[in-house]
């Protein structure tokens, strides 16, 4: 199979990380005869340093022509005051997200066996492992209602002076594509699936719950539903996240949520996320942002980056064989000892500890060993 990839290497760790990624899915291409033909492109802070603008028209035609993105991380404190448009987050990873109509953002939380014990809770919480599949709405919501900041001088009420707003708005079929990209994910699996809101509160998430209701009742009557206030889904998280298989939840829920998840699971440097559009065209993204304080010096784990590569693989271009692959090489890797310094614990030895690049070759080495 012939692929183009955009590779959008970003900010901070991110062409660290990528690099790796890049390593991984050249063995697999390899061994397994594929052709992944690379277009490089800067993304980001990098971007607006050199064209002024962090989502340049060069990029965004290399990812037009390209079947999927791989994307590392965009951001950092250098570009955090530029005016909103030009920040690398609302500048060029939101309008990536908005262009491609990349609505489903799977974020799969797993325990890999062997990092029980870098998990945040304790192991009898965790017997068996996890694995949820956090399923976020991404194009909608609070991130891109209409927002506006007004400079105001109010003589009355209870708001003076200046002020801002967010709209988090959220129409039926926003809502019921993404419910179905949810049903379909737990028809596969344990068919429990649990919508997560402050319907409590909000008047969009009231809308959500009936939506996801009334399409569950009528499309998948065979799912289990039940529903759970975004607070308190925090807190289920935190104590029994075993109670969980998929979750559905519209998009800052889902950011905030999939960041305990993945502490949860022992880093945050372990969990991917693939972002869909309706016809199946995808951008592939660890979860986590550019760690700019470790930028540059050999201590970031690639694993999230390179899961990420693997779910490019099962979920643009259907190669399921070979994203399982990289999988096992990673928890083959890890059943031997190997660790990066975020997953390591203090009875990890000194020569298990691997540096990015480290961590990036052994897998690779694992994937032609198996
Ligand atoms: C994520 C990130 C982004 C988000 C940021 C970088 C805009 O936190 O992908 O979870 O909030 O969606
Ligand atoms: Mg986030």
């Amino acid at each position: 199979m012939k692929k183009c990839i955009a590779v959008l290497a970003g900010d901070g760790i991110g062409p660290e990380i990528m690099k790796e990624g890049l390593k991984v899915l050249d063995t697999i291409a390899k061994s397994f005869g594929h052709t992944f033909e690379y277009k490089e492109a800067l993304v980001g802070g990098c971007a607006y340093d050199k064209h002024g603008h962090p989502l340049p028209d060069e990029t965004k035609a290399i990812c037009n022509n390209a079947d999927a993105i791989y994307f590392g991380a965009v951001g950092g404190p250098k570009w955090e005051n530029l005016p909103a448009e030009l920040t690398p987050e609302r500048g060029a990873l939101l309008p990536l997200r908005a262009i491609y109509g990349l609505f489903a953002n799977l974020r799969p939380a797993v325990i890999f066996g062997p990092l029980a014990d870098a998990a945040s809770l304790k192991s009898e919480r965790l017997k068996g492992g996890l694995d949820i599949l956090i399923v976020r709405e991404l194009t909608g919501g609070v991130y891109f209602g209409k927002n506006k900041v007004k400079s105001i001088a109010l003589n009355e009420g209870s708001v003076q002076g200046e002020y801002a707003v967010d709209y988090m708005i959220y129409s039926v079929p926003e809502i019921q594509r993404i419910t179905k990209v949810a049903c379909e994910a737990s028809m596969k699996r344990s068919k429990k699936l649990t919508s997560i809101d402050k319907a409590n509160v909000l008047e969009s998430s009231k809308l959500w719950r009936k939506v996801v209701v009334d399409y569950v009742q009528k499309n998948y009557p065979q799912i289990q539903l039940n529903h759970m206030y975004v607070d308190n889904a925090a807190m289920q998280l935190a104590t029994n996240p075993k109670q969980f298989d998929v979750i559905v939840t519209e998009n800052m829920f889902g950011d905030i949520l999939s960041d305990l998840a993945s502490a949860i699971t022992g880093s945050i440097g372990m969990l991917p996320s693939a972002s869909l559009s309706e016809t199946g065209f995808g951008l592939f993204e660890p979860i986590h942002g550019s760690a700019p304080d470790i930028a540059g010096q050999g201590k970031a784990n690639p694993l999230a980056q390179i899961l990420s590569g693997g779910m490019m693989l099962k979920y643009s271009f259907g190669l399921g064989k070979e994203s399982n692959a990289i999988e096992q090489a990673i928890m083959a890797v890890l059943e031997d000892g190997y660790r990066t310094g975020d997953i390591a614990s203090a009875a990890t030895p000194k020569d298990k500890i691997l540096s990015t690049s480290g961590m990036g070759s052994k897998v690779a080495e694992y994937l032609t060993k198996t």
